[in-house]
């Protein structure tokens, strides 16, 4: 059979992992159910407008990542880098533009033209939320960071570092983008060409580069929270103090300045070892989202975390994933009598509740023996014509191989099955 690869950097996802990304969706939607928040279905592609304004035109994502390409209509569209500016072009139509507050949640795939790697991929996918319209409060921000936390106890992952930061608001930055400057300007000969240009477009990506040259110096910044007022340390010492009091443990790192340009006040990124060097799981902060036509950003905090470095690092932690569905009964026929019987017999075990497998074709007893331990059917079902005409069978407990008496009827092997479970 001819293998046909899918593009680079996305993934099929077979029914027997399926069942271990359900697993996360439901946890999601359990704990952020408890924190009051619903389900927002926002479309996979928008008008790239929304992600250049939202985003912010010096980000990494939108100068570089976007899948962008024009529609008939010559629109120019682009599929979602990320769930938030999707969510705020969806709720700047409601009363969260005039300050009331919308608890909201989202998953889904997102697309990054990146390099991939492991666990970087080109269509990955995220579970996030968002809490929009409520003026900034430290209260709603904790309350992000450890909805967070609950969903990935919930999921069975331990071990995670959260690092937190702030980025003040706007008026703060010009002192501390300056303090910046000054002390990278000297050294900018020894750092990387992206850094070269980064201190005239946006100074704080330096913060964020990864490249050897450049840590020393990044290492020896002044941190930029120095420069920020009064009123803004206050606000980030709060979100610590509520971190505190609700036992979450954290590191504040002045460098982490997170990849879009939409933040503001607390920003924070969960890391962990087990993923390698695509080590953030989830991300997330307070922002201030500007957008098309409106006249004033919105605010909101929330987070997105990363399905599939979530997979990852559940593995690496060795929690067992939840096994794909298996059928609960096998009908096995011998002959066209029984194989007419089994396919109307199969169809009221369905409609009552009972996953039951059948062979349409079925050949000899043996081969559909050994299809009912490929499925790893629970139960086998006999039927041939001696079966038929007595009305009655048995019903074969595959793990022990114990046979159970049945009356061929619904009724006779619903309640053989639920006195097997029973026991
Ligand atoms: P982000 O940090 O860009 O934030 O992405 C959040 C998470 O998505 C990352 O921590 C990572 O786990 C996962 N992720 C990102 N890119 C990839 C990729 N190429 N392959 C696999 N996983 C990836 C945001 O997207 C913000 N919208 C989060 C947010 C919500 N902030 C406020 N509200």
């Amino acid at each position: 059979m001819p293998k046909i690869a899918p593009p680079p950097g996305v993934s099929d996802i077979f029914p027997d992992e399926a069942a271990a990304w359900l697993q996360l969706e439901s946890a999601a939607r359990k704990v952020f159910g408890l924190y009051g928040f619903g389900e927002l279905r926002t479309p996979i592609f928008e008008f790239t407008e929304v992600f250049q304004r939202g985003l912010g035109g010096e980000t990494e994502v939108v100068q570089k990542e976007m899948y962008t390409f024009e529609d008939r209509g010559g629109r120019s569209l682009t599929l979602r880098p990320e769930g938030t500016a999707g969510v705020m072009r969806a709720l700047a139509a409601t009363d969260a533009a005039n300050g009331v507050e919308h608890r909201v949640f989202y998953m889904g795939p997102m697309f990054r033209g990146e390099r991939p790697a492991a666990g970087r991929k080109r269509q990955f996918h995220q579970v996030g939320v968002e809490n929009v319209g409520r003026p900034a409060s430290p209260g709603l921000d904790a309350e992000a960071i450890a909805m967070l936390c609950h969903f990935l106890e919930e999921i069975g992952i331990t071990g995670f570092n959260l690092l937190i930061n702030t980025r003040g608001v706007p008026s703060d930055r010009p002192a501390a983008e300056q303090a910046l400057a000054e002390h990278f300007r000297p050294h900018l000969a020894e750092m990387c060409e992206d850094c070269r240009a980064r201190i005239d477009r946006n100074v704080w990506r330096i913060l964020d580069c990864k490249q050897a040259c450049c840590r020393p110096f990044i290492e020896a910044a002044p941190d930029p929270a120095q420069f920020f007022s009064g009123e803004s340390r206050a606000y980030f010492q709060k979100v610590c103090d509520l971190l505190t009091e609700q036992g979450i443990p954290f590191t504040v790192d002045p460098r982490l300045v997170r990849g879009l340009d939409y933040y503001v006040h607390t920003v924070f990124e969960l890391t962990h070892s087990g993923l390698g060097a695509q080590n953030a799981i989830a991300g997330g902060g307070r922002y201030e989202l500007q957008l098309p036509g409106l006249r004033t950003p919105i605010p909101g905090v929330g987070f997105a975390a990363g399905m599939e470095r979530l997979l990852i690092v559940r593995d690496a932690l060795g929690v067992t994933p939840p096994s794909a569905p298996v059928p609960k009964l096998y009908l096995a026929s011998l002959g066209d009598a029984a194989l007419a019987f089994n396919t109307a017999f199969a169809a009221k075990l369905r409609h009552a509740g009972i996953s039951t497998a059948i062979d349409y074709d079925a050949k000899s007893m043996k081969s559909q023996m050994r299809a009912a331990d490929r499925m790893k059917a629970e139960f086998t079902l006999v039927i041939g014509d001696s079966e038929l005409e007595a009305q009655a069978a048995k019903l074969k407990h595959m793990a022990d191989g114990n046979e159970i008496p049945v009356t061929l009827s619904l009724d006779g092997v619903l309640s053989a099955l639920a006195a097997a479970e029973t026991k």
